[in-house]
């Protein structure tokens, strides 16, 4: 019972923290196309806010409930090879996460040099991510 309803809470703080890693990338987009100081200053608080407010509490959450699941039987899921792939994709998210930090540092310091076009590449990337864990976790292919 316990592990229902920490997966039930585990998959609802990842899509609380997708909700963040797919509309910051966009905050980006409009904010690098942005040309009036009030657009920039209200890029800039919007993206501190969605990072502080949302994306660090759900990855925390996440992650957090993620290793609750796994202290719940640990030698069956480092048996498995689908834990690890999953388990490096989502430490490839953490490091995108701390990325998209850098990122609103140089906007709010006025120091970006990056147009909206990077910002489109930038943020497929946990498009990729989301694909292959979910892939990895369901199917479980190794
Ligand atoms: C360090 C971070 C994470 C850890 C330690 C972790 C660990 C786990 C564990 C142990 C399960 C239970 C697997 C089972 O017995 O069915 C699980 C389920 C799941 N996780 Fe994670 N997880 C993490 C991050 C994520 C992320 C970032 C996502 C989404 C992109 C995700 C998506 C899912 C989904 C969809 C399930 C349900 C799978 C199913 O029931 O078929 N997890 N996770």
């Amino acid at each position: 019972m316990l592990y229902l309803w920490l997966k039930a809470f585990h998959i609802i703080a990842m899509v609380c923290w997708f909700a963040g890693l797919f509309y910051l990338p966009r905050l980006f987009v409009y904010h690098a196309m942005s040309t009036d100081e009030v657009s920039r200053e209200r890029f800039c608080i919007m993206e501190r806010k969605l990072y502080r407010g949302i994306m660090w509490p759900s990855l925390i959450l996440t992650v957090g409930l993620g290793l609750w699941l796994i202290s719940l039987n640990p030698s069956h899921y480092f048996s498995q090879g689908w834990m690890h792939a999953k388990l490096s994709l989502v430490l490839l998210l953490v490091v995108y996460q701390f990325m998209c930090g850098a990122q609103i540092k140089a906007f709010t310091r006025g120091e970006n040099q990056r147009g909206h076009v990077f910002y489109r590449w930038f943020n497929e990337a946990p498009v990729l991510a989301l694909l292959g864990i979910v892939i990895l976790v369901v199917v479980r292919p190794f």
